[in-house]
């Protein structure tokens, strides 16, 4: 039986999905995910979403691999970074060199467009995880391993229990201090928005300006109330954000000229406390580095999931 690598057609749609949840368990999607957040990214080329099929039959092995085709706002089409951020063999077919195969091939096709560095899996918008999760994917880091990648960074998914939640009386203080300093943390308004939109993007980058645009696009025009986003201003000037939808909580950030006076405190406590109000009774982030893990931590959330951010550089 040949196993062929190829391009995946519109007809491995079904195929596809059972596959990527057969073998990334822990990350599981159905076919509405794979057409918005695969499919219909305009970054997505049919030459570098490959699977492995024998003749005829359905793939037992894909790799998703991905490069800038259109820019993301002035971060521009960083034409040296490559992303793969999915990729899996059927149980039954693995140690038979597919995946072997299949990064060959997305690695080469990636080099031939010009990337020299290929990242596991911190690709903006559509990433599903940050790396790959030791605890999971053990196979997968030792098959990247033997490929000759290399670990890059050690992020960490974290959750909260909100039930009971109360901002504690030190927190109160702290907000009480920072308003007679005359930094002011309250929900957004549109009258911020001329202000809060260069603020996210020079302070952070346009991946966080996106995903606040995503959220005030929801609150500024339909409305929504599963949605809560929090702005702290000084002398009428923006300095820090916080958001958040149903459980999903952040980014949040603080301008670097006010870090440590406990602006991210109040904004992350004041935000969690808002949550429980609407009903939600946890809330998760996937994706934060050892420093802002602590800060977390001071709010009730632990580490669920860690990642490990793989790095190849093309020879
Ligand atoms: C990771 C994965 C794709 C590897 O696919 P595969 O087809 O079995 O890999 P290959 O047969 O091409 O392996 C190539 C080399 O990697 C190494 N390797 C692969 N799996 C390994 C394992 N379980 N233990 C040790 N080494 C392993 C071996 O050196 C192997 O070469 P060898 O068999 O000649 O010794 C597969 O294990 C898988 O689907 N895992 C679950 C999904 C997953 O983790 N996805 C990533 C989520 S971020």
């Amino acid at each position: 039986m040949t196993t062929q690598v190829r391009p995946y057609r519109g007809t491995d749609e079904a195929g596809l999905v059972r596959l990527w949840n057969a073998s990334m368990i822990y990350d599981r999607i159905n076919v509405t995910v794979l057409r918005t957040r695969v499919l219909l990214d305009p970054n997505l080329h049919p030459d570098t979403l490959l699977v492995a099929a024998d003749n005829g039959g359905a793939p037992a092995g894909f790799v998703l691999a991905i490069r800038r085709r259109v820019p993301l706002f002035l971060q521009g089409l960083e034409p040296e970074l490559g992303w793969i951020t999915a990729f899996g063999v059927l149980p039954e077919r693995r140690r038979q060199g597919i995946g072997r195969r299949l990064f060959a091939a997305a690695l080469d096709r990636l080099a031939a467009a010009g990337c020299r560095t290929v990242l596991i899996a911190p690709y903006t918008p559509n990433y599903f995880i940050p790396g790959v999760d030791p605890d999971a994917y053990p196979e997968a880091m030792k098959f990247l391993e033997k490929l000759g990648w290399e670990q890059q960074a050690a992020p960490v998914s974290m959750r909260a229990e909100l039930t009971g939640f109360q901002i504690p009386l030190e927190v109160e203080a702290l907000a009480q201090r920072l308003s007679s300093e005359g930094i002011e943390i309250r929900p957004v308004t549109a009258a911020d928005l001329p202000d809060l939109m260069p603020f996210i993007a020079e302070t952070f980058s346009w991946d966080w300006y996106r995903f606040a645009q995503e959220y005030l696009l929801e609150l500024f025009g339909r409305g929504a109330d599963d949605l809560c986003f929090l702005v702290a201003v000084q002398g009428g000037r923006i300095v820090g954000y916080c958001q958040q939808r149903r459980e999903r909580f952040g980014p949040f950030g603080v301008h670097p000229s006010l870090r440590n006076q406990g602006i991210g405190r109040v904004l992350l406590f004041r935000c969690l406390a808002d949550m429980l109000t609407k009903g939600f009774h946890c809330a998760w982030f996937l994706w934060t580095g050892r420093d802002a893990a602590r800060l977390y931590e001071m709010a009730g959330f632990h580490t669920v999931r860690r990642f490990a951010v793989m790095r190849y550089v093309v020879p």
